[in-house]
């Protein structure tokens, strides 16, 4: 996994939970805890990392993904060269899969990431399937909802674990 998910997940751990938890965690998970943006490590170690985490604060591991996808999303559309083709939440979360994802692919071919299938759009509502071997349904969900902050749109995101291969419905809320 690219170095740029560990060094913004120990930011994150940071900024919401204090630099003593980052200590913590770091000891628990018998990591050293050493990233580079530049670098990529297993991804075994950021399992690790949420773990220790997720036991020392108490917060389960899911929600703990879904938030650092939040926090996340504000740092990937900063390093994204091409942010002012899209103009909504909807729009970017559409073209993931068949822009976004391949061109980081280009510029790192080892970066291992998820496919997305739109099984229907419509105005209101975008029905997806979250095809990957790392089960990161909840960094989807955070990186969504990260996305409609960011376009300070409505959203709601919802995720189907149940079905294979997992769903993912984002809709756009009118009030
Ligand atoms: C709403 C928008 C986005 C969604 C839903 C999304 C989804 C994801 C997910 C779920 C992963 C984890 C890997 C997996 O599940 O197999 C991932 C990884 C990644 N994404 Fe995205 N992404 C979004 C936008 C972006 C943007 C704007 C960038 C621009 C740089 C980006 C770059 C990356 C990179 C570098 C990784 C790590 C790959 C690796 O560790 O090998 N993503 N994305």
């Amino acid at each position: 996994m690219k170095g740029v998910v560990f060094t913004e997940f120990i930011e994150f751990v940071e900024e919401k939970f204090g630099f003593d938890t980052v200590d913590v965690m770091i000891e628990n998970s018998g990591l050293s805890g050493v990233y580079t943006q530049a670098g990529n490590y297993p991804f075994e170690e950021i399992v690790a990392l949420v773990t220790a985490l997720s036991q020392e604060s108490g917060v389960s591991v899911s929600e703990l993904i879904e938030s650092y996808g939040k926090h996340l999303f504000g740092l990937l559309i900063s390093i994204y060269p091409h942010v002012d083709r899209f103009n909504s939440a909807f729009d970017i979360i559409t073209h993931v899969d068949n822009i976004i994802h391949p061109e980081v692919k280009k510029l790192y071919p080892d970066a291992d990431l998820p496919s997305f299938t739109i099984k229907e759009r419509t105005p209101e509502k975008i029905l997806l399937q979250y095809i990957s071997n790392k089960g990161l349904q909840d960094l989807a969900k955070g990186l969504m909802i990260g996305a409609g902050e960011y376009y300070k749109e409505d959203i709601s995101v919802t995720v189907y674990a149940d079905k294979t291969p997992i769903e993912i419905e984002v809709r756009k809320n009118n009030g």
